[in-house]
C-alpha cells in the first residue's frame, strides 16, 4: 500500500535533476516527463487513464507520466526507448535514495494520456515537442523538394531559410 502523503518538492527537484544527467545516444536526451500531484487538475485526469488492475494507483501522492520522441534532426532515434528506460532507472534509484517507492506501470490508456498532455500544453501555449518535429520535417521535405527543382526565386529562398539557421536540415552534398 503507498502512503498518500505528499512527496517534497525539493525532493523532486533532486529525482528530476538526477534524470537530466541520464546519459542518452547523441545527447538527445529524448524524453519528456509529466507530473501530476495528488490534488491536482492534472493528477486526476492522468489517473483516469489508469487500466483497472492499476486503479489503486489513483491513492498515491505523485503520478508521473514517462515519454519518448524518437524523431530527430539526424533522423530516426532508434535508441530513445533505449535512453527513457535507463531515465526511468535512474529517477526510480534516485527516488528510493531520498526513501520513496517507485512502481513503475505500463496499464493506461496511451491514447487517452496522449490527449491529456495535448490538452496541457495547449494551455500553457505550447506545441508537443513530436509535434514541432512534424512541422520541421513537413518544412524540411518542401525545401528538399524546392532543391531538386532550382531557379534563382528558390535559391533565394533557400539562402534565407540558411540565414536562419536550418543549415542543418540541408543534406552534405
Ligand atoms: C515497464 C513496466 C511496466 C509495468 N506495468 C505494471 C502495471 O501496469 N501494473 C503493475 O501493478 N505493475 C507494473 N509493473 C511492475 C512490475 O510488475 C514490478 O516491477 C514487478 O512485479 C516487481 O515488483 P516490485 O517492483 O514491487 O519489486 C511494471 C513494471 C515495468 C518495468
Amino acid at each position: 500500500m503507498f502512503s498518500s502523503e505528499s512527496v517534497n518538492q525539493k525532493d523532486l527537484e533532486i529525482i528530476f535533476e538526477a534524470v537530466r544527467f541520464t546519459p542518452s545516444s547523441y545527447n538527445l536526451q529524448p524524453w519528456y516527463f509529466y507530473v501530476g500531484k495528488k490534488g491536482g487538475e492534472f493528477f486526476k485526469k492522468l489517473s483516469k487513464t489508469l487500466m483497472e488492475g492499476n486503479n489503486w494507483a489513483k491513492n498515491v501522492p505523485v503520478l508521473i507520466l514517462a515519454c519518448y520522441i524518437d524523431e530527430s534532426d539526424y533522423g530516426k532515434n532508434y535508441y530513445a526507448q533505449y535512453d527513457l528506460g535507463q531515465t526511468v532507472a535512474t529517477l526510480v534509484y534516485q527516488a528510493q535514495d531520498l526513501g520513496y517507492y517507485c512502481h513503475q506501470m505500463a496499464d493506461f490508456d496511451h491514447q487517452k494520456a496522449k490527449e491529456i498532455i495535448k490538452e496541457k500544453t495547449k494551455i500553457l501555449g505550447e506545441s508537443l515537442p513530436w509535434e514541432k518535429l512534424a512541422i520541421m520535417k513537413k518544412l524540411k521535405k518542401k525545401l528538399l523538394r524546392l532543391m531538386q527543382n532550382q531557379n534563382q526565386e528558390k535559391k533565394k529562398f533557400l539562402r534565407f531559410f540558411k540565414f536562419l539557421n536550418f543549415i542543418d536540415l540541408f543534406p552534405k552534398k
